[in-house]
């Protein structure tokens, strides 16, 4: 199969921005608990003057802006999502109306929680195999704060918002982001009911279960995904991993020596943001300059479902 490789990012995150201290005037918390679990310091919610909708067509437009593409081009578009404002149409099928995507592609949403990403991007090139358009736009968006159960302070002080994505290439020769994804499916642990179940549109998480469930998944991913590349940590140029709780990437930098500039985080500023998470720290890196040509990132994922996904993306 023929690779993909990023061509250009793009993010947009709401403009509302959430404290600690905002939390603790809703919830029983402090901002030095929340700082010391999870090391989070504000995150960005949708007001009631946006949508999810606004926020991923400016990162979708950001991203084929950044790389060049245009619109006509692209041969799949996929937004990884849990929170669409529509579940029908689809966030995809929006996302193609408003920038004049092609007919004649698949545009669809895809549901794998904070995992969403990674599924998406193996998905693309999957189809971009299978196409007569070598690019592919794949976002990943939230509009968590829709869905946070504000009496729990056990989790309504972890999620934010936000869109961010990539604009990928195919090309023969290329090789493959030799994705390592997999689900172990769990009812209880994370879970987000649908419409018309007991406690529909509202997150519960029992979070030490997923906290143990993480470390066990990041270290398989990353020795998975260096397995299959061959590449040792020392190649990689960026972790970029899901930014669920600060204490978790620093486990796992700590088990493979990763040096602080090469394990990206900005979960301080944005909180979970579930499958905008892994694209909104890239997008970042690009904005920064930092992804050069030929750069390597090694990405990890892992969330409801219960899901995981490591890959290893290069840029064009
Ligand atoms: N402020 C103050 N105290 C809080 C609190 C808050 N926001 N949330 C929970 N607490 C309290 C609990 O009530 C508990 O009190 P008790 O000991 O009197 O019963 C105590 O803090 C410890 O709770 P616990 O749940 O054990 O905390 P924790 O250290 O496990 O941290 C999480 C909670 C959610 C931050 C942590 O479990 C986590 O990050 N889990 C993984 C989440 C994740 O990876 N999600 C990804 C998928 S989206």
């Amino acid at each position: 199969m023929n690779g993909i490789r990023i061509k250009g990012m793009g993010m947009c995150v709401p403009s509302h921005i959430v404290t600690n201290d905002d939390l603790a005037q809703i919830v029983d918390t402090n901002d030095e608990w929340i700082t010391t679990r999870t090391g989070i310091k504000t995150r960005h919610h949708i007001g009631a003057d946006e949508t999810l909708h606004d926020i991923t067509v400016k990162a979708a437009k950001d991203a084929l802006k950044n790389s060049g593409v245009t619109a006509d081009q692209i041969g799949a578009c996929i937004v990884a999502t849990m929170t669409p404002d529509t579940i029908m149409p689809s966030a995809a099928c929006r996302l193609q109306e408003e920038l004049g995507l092609p007919n004649d592609i698949p545009c669809f949403d895809l549901s794998a929680a904070c995992t969403g990403f990674l599924f998406a991007l193996h998905t693309m090139e999957c189809l971009l195999n299978a196409s007569p358009r070598k690019y592919g736009l794949v976002i990943g968006a939230e509009h968590l704060s829709r869905v946070t159960n504000w009496s729990d302070r056990s989790t309504c002080i972890l999620f934010g918002d936000g869109a961010a994505g990539a604009v990928v290439e195919c090309r023969e020769g290329w090789r493959s982001i030799c994705a390592d994804l997999g689900c172990y499916g769990d009812n209880q642990v994370l879970k987000l009911p649908g419409i018309g179940m007991k406690e529909a549109g509202q997150i519960s998480m029992d979070g030490q279960q997923v906290f143990k469930f993480a470390v066990q998944v990041v270290p398989h991913c990353i020795d998975q995904v260096l397995s299959r590349t061959g590449y040792t940590v020392d190649e990689i140029d960026f972790f970029v991993f899901h930014q669920a709780n600060a204490r978790i990437i620093d486990l796992a930098a700590k088990k493979y020596n990763i040096p602080p500039e090469k394990c990206c985080k900005n979960i301080a500023e944005y909180g979970n943001t579930s499958a905008a998470s892994i694209p909104l720290v890239l997008a970042q890196l690009y904005e920064e300059g930092k992804l050069k040509s030929k750069c390597r990132a090694l990405l990890v994922g892992f969330g409801g479902g219960l899901t995981w996904g490591g890959a290893l993306v290069e840029f064009v």
